[in-house]
């Protein structure tokens, strides 16, 4: 390691370029700068890819939840199970619609939602379930189907574009799908979402929903015989529109998408053969059925056996010029929800591990060999 010459490797970095930029200059000449034919075809693309009827583009993960949930009418007094480790945002959604969301555990291993924690913390109030596929990988989808017969499904998919679990897509596992195009994620459209369903009466509400409650687009209605008339509105919606800049964009970049999980797959298997002797680390795996979207690679620091803390090994690891993060954070930790709810980090304990050892490394489509090869360099010579 001594050796080796420092190098910058930062924990994830957007693949954009002259394609992105030739691409969203089209509806900047073009003037239609809202939700028109780049988000339609960007929709249809993401469709066909995840294998699925309908794609709703929003203006981010968050919004497309809060919209499924909104579609599915969930309101004050209703219960929404969410995993107790994942981003705030699947929580936040669940209160945005005045309903209560009730944390369940995840499994270290996964990080995703603990099937056997789902049964018990089902009440007559329940009325949904929002597994997340953490990281890039689907939760175990039948398991949590047998423990929660009759739920609504929604899938935070926010990570989890082109991964598949048992031949099915992510976003056709449940009643809707939700991703998201932060700059974190594997294909960015700078922020950006998307809901997907193969019920076409969801896909229409979700249609009417995002655009104020209206009951036809606006470029269906500029196009239509009366372009003077503005639309009705007999229920109440939100903005979470798409803009055609960022349509444009996410065409160029769905166009990529297997190039990318390919590429971090090749990667992946390499941190996990060269990786398998620093005992105090463990890598995620792909499991059997499954295909990994690999957003991140999210490891687990074994303190029992690690030489440091994991906070200490990152700090390390940040002075040697390779950047990591936590996995995620532990909701029922934060201080909000901690408050509002009374909740202790222990009563969530696959989610507190989860919280206090996850680290994720640099894994993303602007790496070259070398820095992966530093990457492991630089966790080996930790001792
Ligand atoms: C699991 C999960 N859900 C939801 C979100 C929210 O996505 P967005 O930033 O597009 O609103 C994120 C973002 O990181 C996430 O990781």
């Amino acid at each position: 390691m001594e050796t080796l010459v420092k190098r910058t490797i930062q924990i994830a970095q957007p693949s954009t370029g002259a394609a992105e930029w030739q691409a969203v200059k089209e509806p900047i000449m073009s003037g239609w700068l809202t939700s028109g034919p780049k988000v339609r075809a960007f929709e249809k693309n993401f469709a066909e890819m995840h294998q699925v009827k309908r794609a709703c583009a929003v203006t981010s993960c968050t919004t497309a939840l809060h919209l499924a949930l909104a579609a599915l009418d969930i309101k004050p007094g209703d219960e929404v199970l969410v995993p107790a480790f994942t981003w705030v945002a699947t929580a936040n959604a669940v209160l945005y619609c005045g309903a209560t969301p009730v944390f369940v555990d995840v499994d270290p291993v996964t990080f995703n939602m603990d099937p056997s924690d789902i049964a018990h913390r089902i009440t007559e109030k329940t009325k949904a379930i929002i597994p997340v596929h953490l990281f890039g990988l689907c939760a175990d989808m039948d398991a949590i189907k047998n423990a929660a017969p009759g739920l609504y499904i929604i899938e935070d998919a926010a990570c989890a574009a082109g991964a598949i679990y048992k031949e099915v897509y992510a976003g056709g596992l449940g009643d809707f799908g939700c991703f998201s195009f932060h700059p974190r994620k594997s294909v960015t459209t700078g922020e950006g979402g998307m809901v997907t369903t193969n019920n076409n009466d969801y896909g229409d509400k979700l249609e009417c929903l995002r655009n104020h409650g209206a009951s036809v687009s606006e470029e269906v209605r500029h196009h239509g015989p009366r372009p003077y008339l503005l639309a009705d509105f007999d229920v109440m919606g939100f903005n979470y529109r798409m803009t055609d800049l960022q349509g444009a964009m996410g065409i160029v970049q769905l166009s990529k998408l297997d190039q990318f999980i390919g590429e971090r797959a090749k990667w992946a298997k390499f941190y996990e053969r060269e990786l398998d002797e620093v005992e105090w680390l463990r890598t995620p795996q792909e499991p059997e059925g499954y295909r990994h979207g690999w957003q991140s690679y999210a490891c687990f620091v074994d303190e029992t056996k690690a030489p440091f803390s994991r906070n200490k090994i990152m700090e390390i690891l940040q002075e040697k010029g390779v950047s990591t993060r936590p996995g995620t954070h532990a909701v029922h930790m934060l201080g909000f929800y901690a408050n509002k709810y009374n909740l202790k980090p222990e009563d969530y304990p696959g989610a507190q591990a989860a919280n206090d050892y996850s680290m994720a490394i640099p894994l993303h489509n602007l790496m070259t060999k070398e820095d992966y090869e530093y990457v492991v360099a630089a966790i080996k010579s930790i001792a």
